[in-house]
């Protein structure tokens, strides 16, 4: 596990953006993890700005999203589906058929869940998976507890993740109990991790993360048996750790 720290917000979406478009660049058509929350907007906007400005092309890239709200429909605009949309798809020329967010309003969210897991192995599995993290250290919805082998399935979520999360809905009340998740497992399996998180309040569990034991509490300490992950960090988020990492990755030094 590397980790990176960054001087910006923007600085570690660039470098996230680029660790992306090298692995569309190599492989055309690759299968990419995605993720949701503030925290990978600015890479989702670099990699508008290289399909627009360079060429980037996704027309041959297939994704999976790690998860989504259960009871939200895709037209919800608290919807992980309407994010997506709205904030890369739309704006690169990304092949709706092969972009694949879990289905909220899926009528057998079991057999759902078995069907996304098929669909990552028919795929080939995953090339790079974007994460970001939770305050209180989970990765897509695998709350403190979860198995840190767990597969694809409904979580409910924490009292701290809706809090957390409240700020993207009206009242509180109105955010979801329940969501679909890849799980810790199914993470695990990707090629490549690519972990991002800014901002101070994101700082006591990126030092538990990097520098902490492995624990299904802080779901994220998985990360370190990942043989090939990138966190990448601000200095807010880097407040709490205590060696010294580069700015760069070793990816990008070869
Ligand atoms: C949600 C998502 C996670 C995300 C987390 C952090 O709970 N399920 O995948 O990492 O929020 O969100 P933010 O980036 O807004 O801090």
């Amino acid at each position: 596990m590397e980790v990176v720290i960054k001087n910006t917000y923007e600085e570690m979406s660039a470098l996230a953006a680029a660790l992306i478009a090298d692995v569309v660049r190599r492989k055309p058509n690759c299968v990419l993890g995605l993720a949701t929350g503030s925290t990978p907007v600015g890479t989702y906007k670099e990699l508008i700005r290289l399909h627009k400005n360079e060429g980037l092309d996704f027309s041959k890239v297939t994704t999976f999203n790690l998860d989504e709200y259960v009871g939200l429909p895709p037209e919800h605009d608290q919807s992980y589906h309407y994010f997506m949309w709205d904030n890369l798809f739309k704006s690169i020329n990304a092949n709706p058929s092969k972009v694949h967010v879990p289905q909220g309003m899926a009528p057998d969210i079991t057999a759902f869940c078995q069907w996304y897991e098929d669909e990552i192995k028919k795929a080939g599995g995953v090339d790079l998976q974007l994460l970001g993290i939770g305050g209180n250290g989970h990765i897509a919805f695998n709350e403190p507890g979860s198995s840190l082998g767990s597969r694809t399935r409904v979580k409910t979520l924490d009292d701290r993740t809706i809090a957390d999360n409240a700020r993207f809905f009206k009242k509180k009340s109105d955010v979801p109990r329940y969501a679909i998740t890849m799980g810790i497992g199914t993470i695990m399996d990707a090629r490549q991790l690519v972990l991002l998180a800014n901002k101070e309040t994101k700082a006591d569990a990126i030092s538990a993360t990097v520098e902490g034991p492995i624990t299904a509490m802080v779901p994220a300490t998985i990360v370190q048996l990942h043989p090939k992950a990138t966190i990448i960090v601000d200095k807010a988020a880097s407040k709490k750790l205590t060696h010294e990492y580069p700015a760069e990755p070793r990816v990008l030094r070869r």
